[in-house]
């Protein structure tokens, strides 16, 4: 008995099925205002409308025919009809005690996301993805799905035959570049192809040598792979992703299987020569101008690009991995891609399950546009990461008793993971370091202080019998019922793959609980209301120490 809305839910509507002969759905809400009760429903004001009758008449029908004696106080009718319920407290103090778990739910989800470019440093759009893709995959293993974690690096594409070539034509071994000497190699490289024939002939036929497997050729690819895979794995550490190596499937592990894609999309007449290159033009596709739109899946000089891979991946998700979701955590500048390997890929009937592009805004500097340094480069993470330590360092000076470095790093990182996860995702924002490590306010610190806090309170608290068994005060009431609202909220995310909604709910609980300290002595009361707000406490605690954790926020004991 712990989620109490479904519950009410489905008696609401079994009232409306008794006295109006169909089971509406009630729309049961969490009440506006105190003075509504704990829930609220419309049902009437519907009912009313459809039938043509007065709603309040309506309303009293529906309350004569509800059964929910057991559970809440006397429902109540309110202005043009609106029905408001309130808990009895001894069910929500059940519902508190006993929270909602999850089961399996026998689905398996595949999760594509962080997917850095191989020789290139991270960038922010990188760490978006990485922070909401390691919180999704938190949240649908919570509700019980089973996750696949999948790291779709650029590791593959004409560039590498490029850059191996420059490598031979410097006479540079492979094994001394760092990810700063990749990334000039390429700009080198890059030069050079433009400016001179004979190196354009030469890095083209080191991208075949590549694709079919020349072994010195693969070799070189490989040593620029691992040295990018370690730095991206330093940026991993400090931000504490679970991410693995494992997890790692580049574009390049689907090189096999791209000859097999254009066949089997060419047998099922979806592709069209254009200008030498096999493309699919799918209806409802159009440029500004009008002209269809190409997914161009074999190029001209018959190499394959990006599209190709993604249509190779989505086989190997459906068919190899078995997946019954997937979600890709992309920005918001592939949606058109997306929607393009998606309907391709429906079209050949490769995907027969839900696929998601879970988009994303640009992460912008303090002059409003994208976040770059102030040459125009790319910003290194792991640079932005540290200064974000360093800020949430000065902030705990003169704490005592803290582990002063490991709290620092808590709080620095869980401030730039909380200030992208509580915005909608849609949305750009500014990453501002003031902002994010403030301890007022919505974000992470805030949240982390209130459960600090708690943790304090609950150390000096001494032993008690648990469970909540009493809650007289409002304050005390409002703040249990949100608790209860926990895992609707996760199983909310969980749904529409929008993290902030947790965001929004766990600032909602450290509110209620401010106004409950206020209201409601702890420590200092008797006997079985101090047991029971110890209780309450303790439960509340556990929901901020959980939300955190799935949102991948460190929740310190002390700070
Ligand atoms: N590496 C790409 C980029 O940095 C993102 C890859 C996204 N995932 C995918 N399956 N296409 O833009």
């Amino acid at each position: 008995m712990s989620a109490v809305l479904p519950v009410l839910s489905t008696r609401l509507s079994a009232a409306a099925a008794a006295a109006f002969g169909t089971p509406y759905d009630p729309e049961l809400r969490s009440s506006t205002k105190p003075e509504f009760g704990h829930y609220q429903s419309n049902l009437a004001l519907r009912i009313g409308n459809a039938l043509g009758r007065p709603p309040r008449d309506v309303a009293a029908r529906l309350v004569a025919e509800l059964q929910v004696d057991d559970l809440c106080e006397t429902p109540e009718i309110a202005g043009p009809g609106f029905i408001n319920l309130t808990l009895r407290p001894s069910t929500l103090a059940r519902a508190v005690n006993d929270p909602q778990a999850f089961t399996s739910n026998g689905q398996r989800v595949v999760v594509d996301y962080s997917q850095p470019n191989v020789a290139k440093q991270m960038h922010v759009g990188h760490l978006r993805s990485t922070v909401i893709g390691d919180a999704l995959c938190n949240v649908l293993r919570f509700v019980g799905y089973d996750v696949v974690r999948q790291n779709h690096v650029g590791d593959w594409g004409t560039q590498y035959g490029m850059m191996i070539e420059q490598l031979l034509a410097e006479g540079i071994a492979a094994e001394t570049l760092d990810l700063e000497g990749l990334q000039h190699l390429y700009e080198r490289s890059r030069k050079h192809f433009d400016a001179d024939g004979t190196f354009a002939v030469a890095a083209r036929s080191r991208v075949v040598a590549l694709q079919s497997g020349d072994p010195e050729t693969r070799a070189m690819w490989r040593h620029m792979v691992d040295v990018s895979l370690d730095d991206f794995e330093k940026v991993y550490a400090l931000l504490g992703t679970n991410l693995q190596r494992t997890d790692v499937v580049g574009e390049s592990a689907y090189n096999d299987d791209l000859p097999r894609v254009v066949e089997d999309l060419e047998q099922a007449g979806l592709l069209t020569e254009s200008d030498g290159a096999l493309c699919a033009f799918l209806p409802g596709f159009q440029g500004r101008d009008g002209d269809p739109l190409p997914v161009i899946v074999r190029k001209s000089d018959g190499g394959f690009g990006y599209s190709a891979t993604d249509l190779a991946a989505v086989r190997h998700r459906v068919n190899t991995l078995h997946a019954d979701r997937i979600v890709y955590v992309v920005d918001h500048r592939q949606a058109l891609h997306f929607d393009m390997i998606f309907t391709l890929a429906r079209a050949a009937h490769w995907l027969d399950v839900p696929a998601e592009h879970v988009s994303f805004g640009t992460v912008l500097g303090p002059n409003g546009k994208p976040f770059k340094t102030r040459e125009g480069g790319t910003v290194k993470l792991a640079e932005l990461l540290e200064s974000a330590v360093a800020r949430a360092d000065a902030l705990l000076a003169g704490r005592e008793g803290i582990d002063r470095a490991t709290t620092a790093r808590a709080v620095g990182i869980g401030a730039v993971k909380y200030a992208d996860l509580s915005s909608d995702r849609g949305n750009d924002y500014v990453f501002d370091l003031d902002r994010m490590v403030a301890m007022t306010g919505n974000t992470g610190p805030y949240l982390q202080y209130a459960h600090a806090r708690l943790t304090r309170l609950l150390s000096k608290a001494g032993p008690v019998a648990d469970g909540v068994t009493e809650l007289k005060d409002p304050a005390e009431q409002r703040l249990a019922l949100l608790l209860t609202g926990f895992a609707a909220t996760v199983q909310q995310v969980a749904e529409t793959l929008q993290p902030h909604r947790l965001c929004t709910y766990l600032y909602d609980v450290a509110s209620a609980l401010s106004v409950f300290y206020e209201q409601c002595p702890v420590l200092s009361s008797d006997g079985e209301t101090r047991a029971s707000r110890i209780a309450l406490c303790t439960a509340t605690r556990k929901v901020l120490q959980d939300g955190l954790g799935l949102l991948g926020i460190e929740a310190p004991d002390a700070m």
